[in-house]
């Protein structure tokens, strides 16, 4: 029998605004992710702006990317920014160190990405090269991108085809420096940050944010030393030395991969899962809670004030590919969704501290919200569920008390309901519910407090089995439908959400 959820629903306590950023996108040179998914050329038969493919570019649009990461990962610390840029034909044509050695023509640089941020409204967040790179070479790139015409870097750039500075808000020091980045120690990577942060700026437009390189998942000791030693200017000062408390890091980053195994050599497939796979990976996705919660809480001590960002660059559902596919292409399925609900329901509720997140990755790359093949595109369900979740983008996060039956598959066990809210500048209540359980409905009762709103609508994203996906050619499975049976009286919000499913709730 199906137990009742309840939801206190504090719209009379309203937290802090969910960044939009929360909703970014990462982006790497890797696999299909921008040759073909991206990149096709000017000359390409698939329709394109500038080389850039259309169909990829209204799908991205119609969810609203804020911000989008490039060109790595792990890519970024092996890349030279100026093999991009200048006449496409002379570029450098490269090879892709990091992933596989397959070759990189470079046709897809500078100019293109931002060419490409441009035609969907997102911002950049350019992480430069730090593990075999220089301060010099990263400090020219961020010259090339933000000088003034009338500066030799100005003239430079206009020389390629743009006069005026580009915004460049948000930079990445460095990608995972404790791995493929530089396999440094934290103390190491402390001092390496500190040396980059003296440097770099944005030499025109809104000054630039520094994203330090933060931890992989549970390595606390990371976070630490980076509090302690990489967030001001000058943190330990002798007694009767000048103390400088500026801020040397807007955001420090944390990478947390969602997988169904039982470790990274052992993934779990991506299709054809059973209830294991589907409990292990939501398992280990509701574990963004605790991990963000303790992260927090070591920044807490050194920034009680939260002017530090967590920034949860690299997130996502990355299982074992299925062999004969391009590097770390993943099938998409209705576990995908779900993952990706409870995760950005999570990063809203720690809207405090999270201000921003990039799902790895947007195309054709572990979890994706686009798949191409060839001049052929779908949608994912994950990107249904970020359409459905656009609603939180730079709203007020409403605080929401949970008390929901467990859902139970073998060792696995977690709260078979995960919620957040948000109000808009509107005044318009919105609350995304994740119903995690594979087979049983979630009726739910909503007490809300504070709340004016008189009507509720619902819409519903599920599907037949744990692993129905999307497949090219075929009708799209996970458009959602209008949730039947939603009933507002007084405060009290009642409906049935289905087994398996995201739902959005819109009350006005
Ligand atoms: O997203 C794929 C890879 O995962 C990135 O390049 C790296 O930063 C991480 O290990």
């Amino acid at each position: 029998l199906a137990q009742q959820t309840t939801l206190l629903v504090h719209a009379d306590r309203p937290g802090p605004q969910i960044a939009p950023e929360i909703y970014g996108q990462f982006v790497e040179h890797l696999g299909r992710g921008v040759y073909e998914g991206i990149w096709v050329g000017e000359d390409s038969p698939i329709p394109n702006t500038r080389g850039i493919r259309n169909d990829v570019v209204a799908a991205l649009k119609q969810v609203k990317v804020p911000v989008i990461r490039w060109p790595g990962g792990c890519f970024a610390d092996s890349y030279h920014w100026r093999n991009g840029v200048g006449p496409r034909d002379r570029r450098a044509q490269e090879i892709n160190a990091s992933w596989g050695g397959k070759p990189d023509t470079n046709a897809f640089g500078t100019h293109e990405f931002m060419d490409f941020l441009g035609q969907i409204g997102a911002q950049p967040f350019v992480s430069v090269n730090v593990g075999s790179g220089s301060v010099q070479e990263a400090d020219d790139w961020m010259r090339y991108m933000t000088a003034p015409a009338d500066s030799d870097p100005g003239r430079a750039r206009a020389a390629n085809g743009r006069a005026s500075p580009w915004a460049v808000p948000y930079i990445g020091v460095g990608n995972e420096s404790w791995g493929c980045g530089g396999n440094m120690t934290a103390e190491t990577y402390a001092a390496t940050f500190r040396h980059y942060a003296a440097f770099l700026r944005s030499y025109s437009g809104p000054a630039a944010r520094l994203i330090a390189v933060g931890a992989d998942t549970d390595d606390y000791a990371w976070t630490e030393t980076m509090m302690a030693r990489a967030m001001t200017w000058r943190p330990d000062p002798t007694p009767l030395a000048y103390i400088d408390r500026r801020p040397l890091m807007w955001g420090l980053s944390l990478h947390f991969y969602t997988f169904a195994g039982n470790d990274w050599q052992d993934k779990g497939r991506n299709v054809g899962f059973d209830r294991t796979g589907w409990a292990k990976a939501l398992g280990r996705a509701s574990l963004t809670d605790a991990l963000i919660a303790k992260h927090s809480a070591i920044m807490d001590r050194y920034d009680p004030g939260k002017t530090v960002a967590l920034a949860v660059d690299e997130w996502g559902a990355w299982f074992a590919s299925e062999p004969g596919t391009s590097a770390l292409y993943l099938d998409s399925t209705l576990r995908d969704a779900v993952i990706a609900g409870v995760s950005l329901n999570i990063f809203n509720r720690h809207a405090d501290r999270v201000k921003m997140a990039n799902v790895a990755q947007m195309v054709n790359v572990i979890q994706s919200l686009v798949l191409t093949r060839g001049a052929d595109m779908v949608v994912t369900p994950t990107w249904h569920v970020f359409d459905l979740y656009k609603v939180h983008q730079g709203a007020t996060m409403i605080p929401v008390d949970v008390a929901a039956p467990d859902y139970v598959e073998g060792k696995e066990r977690m709260p078979q309901v995960n919620v957040s809210g948000s109000r808009d500048p509107q005044g318009v209540l919105h609350l995304s519910i994740v119903n995690l359980d594979p087979d049983r409905p979630a009726p739910v009762r909503a007490l809300l407090a504070g709340v004016a709103g008189r009507t509720a609508t619902a819409e519903t994203l599920t599907a037949a089995r744990i692993d129905t996906r999307v497949e090219f050619g075929k009708p799209d499975p996970f458009v959602p439908r209008r949730l039947q049976d939603v009933r507002l009286a007084s405060d009290t919000l009642t409906m049935t959400l289905p087994a398996r499913s995201v739902t959005l709730v819109t009350i006005r």
